[in-house]
Parts: structure tokens; sequence; C-alpha cells
């Protein structure tokens, strides 16, 4: 699959972050001409930095609110295909502000869309939300499908359940019939090396295990659908793939591992404590009145599988031993083995993928 990449141009929003980064290492092996649009990386360090990205693609430091900036890059470089991937993607960080996650989330959305619209030289878009944009009611426990309804509880899942909306009405205001094809892809939590986020469980994970700290655990009884990085990339890769060749293939997929993968955060840190080994353990930190997060997600992943033949390939321990190896080699022996590990990894996932 990745041969259809070579020699394309390729605009990737949110370049500098975690799923970004891994994103644009991916095209960049693949021989794409990568043009990154992001604000600085979100974290120090940064995955972005420790891969040299920005001396391997053409990284713009640019806001998605800004829409002449962006309708300028998408001018200027004229790509053929477009991941969006720009986000306020913390649920935490949206109750606190709620107005600039709106904003990034939601006209960043429109903005980008827009851009695409007037340049008409797209040919694959790719919306990334998440898994969060279902109304998810109490006591629910069996995984969402794809039609269901969307309207996330806080303000992080429903800008992205807003996101959706926007990305629905420009597919059918503006692009039936056209020469772009437009899909969004709902992915489940994901866990890979290079993640620096505060207030995410495997970073969180990670920085108390190198501290010999325990690992406060916040929500332990709360299920997600958690999956290896490469997972969703690769599942995006080949949905924008498809639908740059036939626009039926275009539409809205849940991108999620199996339901057995779908896990308490307890059952999660635990065993990471077990791959990672060195005596770390973790404790329960739920803290009284905290603001709501949903008590159960799982995805249900059957329109992928039947509409492109797509299998999840690991599970959740491989997720979580390729995590501890990427962060070990990181932190023990530096940028150039984390680099080495980074694309071992890419080069094993892809010759699986497909097969
Ligand atoms: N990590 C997960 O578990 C997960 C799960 C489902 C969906 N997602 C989605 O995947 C995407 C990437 O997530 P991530 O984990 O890599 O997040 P991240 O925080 O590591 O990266 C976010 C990226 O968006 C950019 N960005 C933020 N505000 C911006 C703005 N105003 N203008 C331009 N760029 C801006 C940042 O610079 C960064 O490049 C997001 O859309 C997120 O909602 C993530």
């Amino acid at each position: 699959m990745l041969d259809f990449y070579e020699g394309k141009t390729v605009l990737v929003t949110g370049d500098t972050g975690f799923k970004g980064s891994w994103l644009c290492e991916i095209l960049s092996l693949a021989g794409a001409k990568v043009i990154g649009y992001a604000l600085q990386p979100p974290t120090e360090p940064s995955l972005f930095n420790i891969l040299g990205l920005a001396d391997r693609i053409t990284s713009v430091i640019g806001d998605v609110r800004d829409y002449r900036k962006l309708e300028k890059v998408v001018n200027d470089y004229r790509p053929q295909i477009v991941f969006h991937l720009a986000a306020q993607p913390i649920v935490l960080e949206s109750y606190k502000n709620p107005r600039d996650t709106y904003e990034i989330n939601v006209m960043g959305t429109v903005n980008i869309l827009e851009a695409i619209r007037k340049a008409n030289c797209v040919r694959s878009f790719l919306n990334v939300t998440t898994d969060k944009v279902y109304e998810n009611k109490d006591f629910r426990n069996h995984p969402f499908k794809e039609d269901e309804k969307l309207d996330g509880f806080d303000p992080y899942s429903n800008s992205k359940s807003c996101s959706e909306l926007v990305t629905h009405s420009y597919r059918r205001s503006f692009f039936t019939n056209s020469n772009t094809a437009i899909s969004t892809a709902r992915a489940g939590n994901v866990i890979g090396g290079g993640d620096f986020s505060i207030d995410r469980i495997i970073p969180d994970c990670v920085r108390a295990a190198v501290s010999h700290r325990p690992i406060k655990v916040r929500n332990r009884f709360s299920t997600r659908p958690y999956q290896f990085v490469l997972e969703p990339l690769f599942a995006y890769l080949l949905i924008a793939e498809k639908q740059f060749f036939d626009e039926s293939f275009s539409g809205y997929y849940n991108i999620g591992p199996d339901s057995v993968d779908a896990l308490t955060t307890g059952k999660l840190v635990q065993l990471f404590c077990d791959i990672w080994g060195e005596g770390s353990v973790w404790t329960d930190s739920t803290i009284p009145n905290a603001p709501h997060e949903a008590g159960f997600l799982s995805l249900d992943n059957s329109l992928m599988r039947k509409v492109f033949a797509w299998d999840p390939i690991y599970h959740i321990k491989d997720a979580i031993r390729l995590t501890v190896q990427w962060s070990k080699g990181y932190y023990n022996d530096g940028l150039s083995a984390a680099k080495e590990i980074t694309d071992k990894q890419i080069h094993e996932y892809s010759a699986v993928f497909g097969k």
C-alpha cells in the first residue's frame, strides 16, 4: 500500500503532534512529498523533534484558525491528499478552555475544508476524529456503530462531533460528484512511543516508571478501546488511497481494536507494569468530583472489515510491549535509538499489513 504514496504531495495538519509525527515518518519513508501545517510541537520533548522531521518534510508553523495562511499553504503546495489531525485533543484541557477547543476543532475543520473546496486540487481528504464523538449514556456496555447519534459529552468530544457534522455537510453540499473524496475516521485511544502529552494514561505511566514513582490512575474502571498507534494510521492511509481512486469508498468509519482489547484503565496499567518491570506499581488516585469522563467506550469495527477487508494486527499486549520498547530505547539510548526503533516498528507493521 505504501507504494501508492511515493511521489504524492500530501498535506498533514497536526504534523508536529504525536500521531502526526508517526504519520509523517511513514509518509516520508514511503517517498511522499509531505507538507505539514500545525503549531509548534505541543510537548517538550516531542516525537517531531526526536525524529528530526523538520529537516525531511516541509513543515509550516501556522494556526488552523488562520484561514488565509492555511488557504495559502494549500494553494502554494497543491496537495493531492490531505489528512486533518490538527486539534486540541485533551478532554481535561477542554474543560479548562472550551472556547479554544471549539474554535480549533470546529473552525479548524471548516477552514481546511473551505481551503480544499476553493483550491480544487485535493482528490482525497480524511478528517481524523475520535471514538468520543458518540452520545454516550451511562451504563452503556456495547460498542458504538457508525450510524449512532453524534453528541459527545465534554467540550473536546462534542467539538469532534461538530467536526464530523461539518465534514458531512461539506461532503454533501460541495463535494458530491466532484473529484474530491471525503471521509472521517473515528479512532480509539492510541498508544505508542513518543507520546509526551499531559493527562494521558500511557505517557503518565512512562513518566512515572522512568522516575521510579508509582503511577497515579484517575479512572481505573473506565473502559477504552486501546490500540497501537500504527493501527489507525495505516487504516487512514488505506482509506485515503482507496477513495483516491474510487469515491464510493468515502464514508465515516470506526477504527477500533477488537472488543477483547477494549479494557479498563486499571487493567491497562497493570499490563504496563508487568511489561515494564523494574518494580513499577500503580495507585488508585480517583479524584472526587472530577469532571465527567465516559465510563465505557468501545467501537464496532465491522464496517472497516467489510468495506476494506481491514483487520487490527496487534493486540493490547503487543501495543504495550512496543511502547515500552520505544520508551526504554529513547530514555536509555537517546534520539537516534528512538528514530531507529520508530522506523523498525513501521517496517515490521507494514510487512504484515495487507497480507
Ligand atoms: N491520541 C489519541 O489517543 C487519539 C485518539 C483518537 C483521535 N485522536 C485525534 O488524532 C489527532 C492527533 O492527536 P494527537 O494525539 O497526535 O495530539 P497531539 O496533541 O499530539 O497533536 C495535536 C496537533 O495539533 C496541532 N494543533 C493544535 N492546535 C492547533 C491550532 N490551533 N492550529 C494548528 N495546529 C494545531 C498541534 O500543534 C499538534 O501538531 C487529533 O485530531 C485527535 O483528536 C487522538
